[in-house]
């Protein structure tokens, strides 16, 4: 499926697909990658040679999403979205920082069983993450790219799916239509807080006010914490959980090995869902 919604990420005209490339009426082209997915970062944009997650994050963050313990809130995820979709027509739909493509890869399958119709595009910086996701289906208009300059026009994007990843005020302002809306996901205080209990001398609240930083460009419509407990009863588990989250590389290597050593540990999923409306 070739993509018709983009925008050069050099000089932001239309990009015309033909064949396997997309061009722009300026001459700018890009090829589509052996794996499905359209490379539209540019490299003086990167402010490293391999920017964002590395392959073996993204191989720890499937093994770990696989195993199903944050299926509940991809649920979630997917009735608010198919909310927004029945009460407006929503036609394209991104997901920025989509890593390895868990949750684009779901919501594609429950827009698609409501028979809800929609151009569905999962982006991220990291190469190695949107390989991956090419494998989980090829439905999905896979992008490397920036979310700080999304390859997209101003204005026409219906939502936004932003799943753990950072917060970027104007340019999801930009991006996003006037009335559509941004779906955002951050971890509350309590997520995984046996994990942190056992890293940090003291666990700290992030913090984090979204509605505060999106002030003046989008309301914030819905606050919905989703919280649940669920246990990892392997060492392989946990150490994939480890090997996934930021917090396990400030662990000291008596830590580790003493979580890992553990039988089974019960973890604390609390996770908010923002859903904020462009002004
Ligand atoms: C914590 S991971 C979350 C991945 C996925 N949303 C999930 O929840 O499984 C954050 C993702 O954001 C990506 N990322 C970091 N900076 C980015 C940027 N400026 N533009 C696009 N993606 C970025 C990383 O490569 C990584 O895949
Ligand atoms: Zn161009």
């Amino acid at each position: 499926m070739m993509p018709t919604h983009l925008c050069c990420p050099v000089c932001r005209a239309a990009l015309i697909s033909s064949d396997n490339s997309l061009r722009c009426d300026n001459g700018h082209s890009f090829d589509r990658a052996r794996q499905g997915y359209w490379n539209l970062l540019l490299v003086n944009k990167k402010r490293s040679k391999n920017p964002g997650d590395s392959a073996e994050m993204v191989q720890a963050r499937r093994a770990f999403l696989n195993e199903g313990h944050y299926q509940p809130l991809s649920d979630q995820v997917n009735s608010l979205a198919t909310a927004l979709c029945q009460t407006e027509q929503l036609n394209n739909i991104v997901d920025m920082g989509c890593g390895e493509g868990f949750y684009t890869e779901r919501l594609f399958q429950q827009l698609n069983e409501q028979q809800l119709p929609q151009q569905l595009t999962g982006l991220d910086i990291s190469k190695p993450a949107v390989r991956a996701a090419c494998q989980r289906t090829k439905a999905i208009h896979w992008l490397v790219a920036s979310g700080a300059d999304m390859p997209l026009p101003e204005a026409s994007v219906d939502l936004l799916l932003v799943m753990f990843s950072r917060l970027m005020p104007q340019p999801f302002a930009d991006l996003i239509k006037p009335g559509g809306h941004l779906l955002l996901a951050w971890p509350g205080d309590n997520h995984l807080i046996e994990l942190r209990q056992q890293i940090y001398q003291e666990v700290r609240s992030s913090g984090f006010d979204p509605t505060a930083q999106l002030e003046g460009l989008f309301s914030c419509e819905q606050i919905k914490p989703v919280s649940y407990r669920f246990t990892l009863d392997n060492p392989h588990s946990i150490a994939t959980l480890l090997e996934m989250t930021p917090h396990a590389r400030r662990l000291t290597a008596e830590a580790r090995e003493k979580l890992q050593q553990q039988p089974q540990l019960e973890l604390t999923l609390d996770v908010n869902l923002g859903i904020f409306r462009r002004l």
